[in-house]
């Protein structure tokens, strides 16, 4: 078995195109301080399709997931969404922590995207349990997220996110605080909710088995300035389940390779402490003077 090697820019007709990322530089600060983090990012990703960004800590993929969520411009280039999407699709996002309002019930907490989007209460309460039903939640809707382990948290997040109907969901690091067992649970609760809802997911994670369980593809950033350095589809078919998934060859075969482009950024990163920052490009620089 070989591991495919797909572009980032792939031949995606462009009415299976969701996001489309083009040349995008995102540089913070100002003249000496300035900080190049994005570097030239080409990506386009299909409807539906669910992409890993994996890269060295401080490589952009944060950056990348706000710009996508519209939280931040890009210093130059654009990001477009599908001909099927309005300009500004809906997107939500989860975050590692701080992901749910603590001074909201459970069952308010996963109805709150409604709420603001103002759809009627008695319509955003049965959205909202039928997924707290989905994550195994029922007994705790009326719990604060103070009386939820931080596994259930998560879940809370994870519901909130679906049962806003959002078209891109996009997803930083949403279990990296949980432990292995917990995370496990999770993974097979949000490949059950993908399944069924086929949304188009942004997902950033520091775990190698994690990209290859949850993806259609993932995207391997190098070390900063963030720059595209592979993507790599991962053959695994779907519907996916934990075990069979992860003692597969393929998944070996995956592993090894992202593990392969991976060692190189970290041995990089490593050395570029030492060294000065990236300069950015001198289009950008124009941008930032004018
Ligand atoms: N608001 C900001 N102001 C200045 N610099 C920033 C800001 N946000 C991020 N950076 C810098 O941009 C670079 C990319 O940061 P980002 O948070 O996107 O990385 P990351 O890949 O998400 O890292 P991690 O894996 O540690 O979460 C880093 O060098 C960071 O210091
Ligand atoms: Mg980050």
């Amino acid at each position: 078995m070989t591991v495919a090697e797909t572009p980032s820019r792939d031949d995606a007709t462009s009415a299976e195109v969701a996001i489309s990322i083009r040349d995008v530089d995102k540089v913070y600060g100002q003249a000496e301080s300035a900080v190049l983090a994005l570097d030239a990012i080409d990506l386009d990703i299909r409807r539906g399709e669910f992409v890993t960004l994996i890269g060295p800590s401080g490589c952009g993929k944060t950056t990348l997931l706000r710009i996508i969520a519209g939280l931040e411009a890009p210093s130059v280039g654009t990001v477009g969404f599908g001909p099927r999407a309005t300009d500004g699709p809906l997107r939500s996002m989860v975050f590692q922590e701080h992901g749910v309002l603590p001074w909201m019930t459970v069952l308010d907490n996963v109805a709150y995207g409604l709420r603001v989007r103002g759809v009627p209460k008695a319509q955003r309460l049965e959205v909202a349990r039928s997924y707290i039903r989905m994550l195994g939640l029922t007994r705790f809707e009326n719990a604060y997220p103070r009386q939820l382990s931080g596994g259930m948290r998560q879940r809370v997040s994870v519901a909130r996110a679906f049962a806003n109907d959002p078209e891109i969901l996009l997803m930083d690091e949403p279990f990296g605080a949980l432990d292995e067992q917990t995370r496990m649970m999770v993974h097979a609760d949000l490949l059950r909710l993908w399944q069924e809802h086929r949304k188009t997911v942004v997902f950033v994670t520091h775990s190698l088995s994690e990209a290859v369980l949850l993806s259609d593809r993932i995207v391997v950033m190098s070390s900063r300035p963030g720059r595209i350095k592979e993507s790599i589809s991962v053959p695994l078919e779907r519907p996916r389940h934990i075990s069979e998934a992860q003692s597969s060859p393929e998944f070996a075969a995956v592993r090894g390779r992202l593990w392969d482009a991976l060692r190189d950024e970290i041995e990089l990163l490593n050395a570029q402490e030492a060294s000065a920052p990236p300069i950015p490009r001198r289009s950008v620089w124009r941008r930032l003077i004018r």
